[in-house]
């Protein structure tokens, strides 16, 4: 299969499971539930289960599995989006094509929305059974705690919000982005592969690559990202173009500039294909989408 045969088929199976785990529209609290339904279905590239899904196909991992598991991660990512976007954080009024959460609602509810889609990430991780060893997946449940925490995403969000209007340095600007973006991005990876089968060394050796392979997409994505809101236009993205430079947010444009950024985006992305390489066609998805963020227009 082509890949993006490949990549619609995994994105229209994470909308339909969305669609299914996510409370429904008419149970009450209505309003509440509508508005996780709008930030979560009908938008977004789906990155983190397109991860998920390519690490797990290389391990064995049932796909069912790997459906509740890119609910999981996808239901944290849109958690950090309705949050990262709210007046007190970038203050954003357009997301995924579409006005924020707290435009479309309110504050409060954009609040909650967070809330509650952190605790749904958490609620189906530890569906019974999911796993058929419940270590494995009290490992996985506290892999994706510690991603999305104040030592990964939230602590990265805490460092962006401090790092406003301040000049810091390379090394800091690179530890913020593996925080703020890279963790989730790194546990996506890892999630999908501990969903399938890897119990001999020689497995063992693979997860280690996987994961220095999640580390550097992750810094790239962000990378891209950077890039992007300087150089892409507001509809292309979805989300307000050149926010960044307006509030004077740190970046690896500010920092270092837009072509030795593109240069770095190269070089993590040949760093991503070369930790890659001994896994051979085993690992051709996760090339794929190696590809697929270095090139992607929004
Ligand atoms: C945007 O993430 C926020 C970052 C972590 C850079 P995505 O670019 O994955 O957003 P969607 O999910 O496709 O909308
Ligand atoms: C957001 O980074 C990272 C998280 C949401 C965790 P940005 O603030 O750069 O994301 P965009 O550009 O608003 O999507
Ligand atoms: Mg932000
Ligand atoms: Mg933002
Ligand atoms: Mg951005």
């Amino acid at each position: 299969m082509k890949f993006p045969e490949w990549m619609a088929n995994v994105q229209r199976r994470v909308e339909q499971a969305l669609e299914q785990r996510l409370p429904a529209a008419q149970l009450a609290p209505q309003r509440l539930h509508q508005a996780m339904r709008y930030a979560a279905l009908g938008g977004g590239k789906r990155v983190r289960p397109l991860l998920a899904f390519a690490a797990g196909e290389m391990t064995g991992a049932p796909a069912d599995r790997l459906d509740v598991i890119a609910c999981a991660l996808e239901s944290i990512h849109v958690y950090s989006l309705v949050h990262d976007d709210m007046p007190c954080m970038d203050d954003d009024t357009l997301r995924r094509g579409k006005p924020t959460v707290h435009v479309q609602y309110d504050q409060a509810t954009a609040l909650l929305v967070g809330d509650a889609l952190q605790t749904l990430a958490f609620e189906q991780l530890s569906l019974p059974g999911l796993f058929d060893d419940s270590h494995k997946q009290v490992r996985a449940i506290a892999m994706l705690a510690k991603a999305s925490g104040s030592r990964g995403m939230a602590g990265g969000q805490a460092i962006d919000l401090d790092s406003v209007g301040k000049s810091i340095t390379r090394e800091e600007l690179e530890f913020m982005h593996i925080h703020k973006t890279g963790a989730l991005i790194r546990a996506a990876v890892m999630l999908g592969a501990l969903a399938g089968n890897h119990e001999s060394a020689s497995d063992s050796a693979t997860l280690e690559r996987l994961d220095h392979f999640g580390k550097c997409i992750g810094l790239l994505f962000q990378v891209i990202d950077d890039i992007l809101d300087e150089v892409a236009d507001t509809a292309t993205l979805g989300k307000t173009a050149g926010k960044d430079a307006a509030q004077d947010k740190p970046t690896y444009v500010s920092i270092i500039g837009l072509t030795p950024a593109r240069t770095l985006a190269r070089e993590l992305a040949e760093e991503a294909h070369d930790t890659l390489a001994p896994l051979g066609a085993n690992a051709q998805r996760l090339k794929e989408i190696t590809d697929y963020i270095v090139s992607r227009p929004f």
